[in-house]
């Protein structure tokens, strides 16, 4: 919404939230999410075009808008029908009921948040059985935005997608876009291409990591070196270099649960042939976390291990579904020590998700973690992992170092007489 701002200055944007400390977050000069870029654009724009108001206090806004994006998260149910595997959409079905109450004249309802296939239908009977006089167009425009390369992502997108069956709202919502975006760069699709468009799109990102994954493991068996296969294998323009770089196990909020939802949707939809195709991108992420968790603990010199990285990833500060939950459940309930560094987490909220075990513990420098452990597990990319200065690290002596990223300088842990697991190379 802060790019949709900056790049239209003559629209109005109101970003409503039931939460009003995160609206107030957003109000401040501490933003509720780290994201490179966001803050410049955020003072920019922020009382000028963009307001952040809760929702209590941001009804009229509602009430004028000629177009709502509904925004809110989809997680996967807890409970009930399709309970771990298909998405909730409560929050989806509460703010439809909200627009309809509250919409005057007529309004364009924008899925932005990622839906099952078909959502809109169940969004349309909402609007219709709940509207006080109001009228209706519903569309999908999913986001395709990576986080910790949000901005540039959503500045220069490699496509937006507007799916709908209503060609002036349609038309309406893709002149906003057209501010920036060239036209071929925007494409229109019926509503249901585009709900499954999205699950699609992350399945088969997700699908690159859990092959080059699987790959990883027969590489360490065979001698090969993944980072050398998937350069070959990338270089085919048919396949490509992009997302081929093995890791622990992917993670953050979109890939297993729109794996998920794909899942349970082939399974309603009777295509259980389907479901474990899908399934088996799931399984394999699933097994590298273990199987490097696993090989830390085999290969601890004492009780402690070093912890680098809590992110799923590089330049953000979001830890949903990482693969350092997986890998520090798994070492602490090994009996393992754990101490920790992450850059840009707050190690309170991830120690929180861990349950507040009393053998894991947040360090502030890498440095700090490093010292005296056994073992130390490099979960995230973070750009200052690759220049330790292994030689001064006070590692216990034969420690090892597990880079589950191929990040760390091989030499330079060699050089300090440290043991070296990489994953996907046999004698790193
Ligand atoms: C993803 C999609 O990329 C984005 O289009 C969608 O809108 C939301 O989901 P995001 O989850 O923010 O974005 O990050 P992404 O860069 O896709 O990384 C996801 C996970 O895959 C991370 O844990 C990352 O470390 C891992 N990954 C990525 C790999 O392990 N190897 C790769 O080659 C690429």
């Amino acid at each position: 919404m802060a790019v949709i701002a900056a790049r239209c200055p003559d629209v109005q944007v109101t970003v409503l939230d039931l939460n009003a400390e995160r609206i107030a977050a957003w109000n401040s000069g501490s933003l509720p999410v780290f994201e490179p870029g966001l803050p410049e654009i955020i003072r920019q724009v922020r009382g000028r075009n963009l307001h952040f108001i809760p929702q209590a206090q941001g009804l009229a806004a509602l009430a004028e808008a000629d177009v709502v994006f509904i925004s809110v998260q989809t997680p996967t149910k807890t409970s009930g029908a399709g309970a771990g595997k298909a998405s909730d959409l409560q929050f989806v079905e509460a703010c439809a009921r909200l627009i309809a109450q509250q919409a005057r004249g007529h309004t364009i309802v924008v899925e932005k948040s990622t839906m099952p296939v078909r959502a809109a239908e169940r969004i349309q009977q909402i609007l219709s059985a709940n509207q006080t006089g109001g009228t209706f167009a519903v569309l999908s425009n999913p986001e395709f935005l990576a986080e910790g390369t949000a901005i540039r992502d959503l500045e220069h997108p490699d496509r937006v997608l507007i799916g709908g069956e209503d060609p002036a709202a349609v038309a309406a919502l893709k002149s906003i876009y057209a501010a920036w975006v060239a036209p071929e760069k925007i494409l229109t699709t019926g509503l249901w291409s585009a709900e499954l468009s999205k699950l699609a799109a992350n399945a088969f990102l997700a699908q690159r990591i859990s092959s080059i994954n699987s790959l990883s493991a027969l590489c360490e068996q065979t001698g090969a070196d993944v980072a050398e296969v998937a350069a070959v294998v990338g270089t085919d323009s048919r396949i490509g270099p992009k997302f081929l770089q093995a890791s622990v196990g992917f993670g953050g909020s979109c890939f297993q649960k729109d794996l998920l939802s794909l899942i349970y949707l082939c399974e309603h939809h009777g295509l259980p042939e389907v479901a474990a195709y899908w399934q088996g991108v799931v399984d394999i992420n699933e097994w590298q976390k273990r199987r490097f968790a696993e090989a830390v603990q085999q290969a601890a010199a004492n009780r402690r291990v070093a912890v680098l990285g809590l992110a799923f990833k590089k330049d953000t500060n979001d830890f949903r579904e990482s693969a350092a939950l997986a890998v520090c459940r798994r070492l602490l309930q090994s009996g393992l020590e754990v101490v920790a560094y992450d850059p840009r987490v707050d190690g309170t909220r991830f120690a929180a998700e861990l349950g507040n075990p009393s053998h894991f513990s947040v360090a502030s420098t890498a440095a700090q973690a490093l010292a005296g452990a056994g073992a130390v597990a490099v979960l995230t990319e973070w750009d200052e992992f690759r220049s330790i200065a292994w030689a001064s690290a006070k590692l216990s002596p034969g420690a090892m170092v597990c880079d589950g990223r191929n990040v760390v300088d091989r030499t330079a842990v060699r050089q300090a007489g440290y043991g070296l697991r990489v994953i996907g190379s046999a004698a790193p």
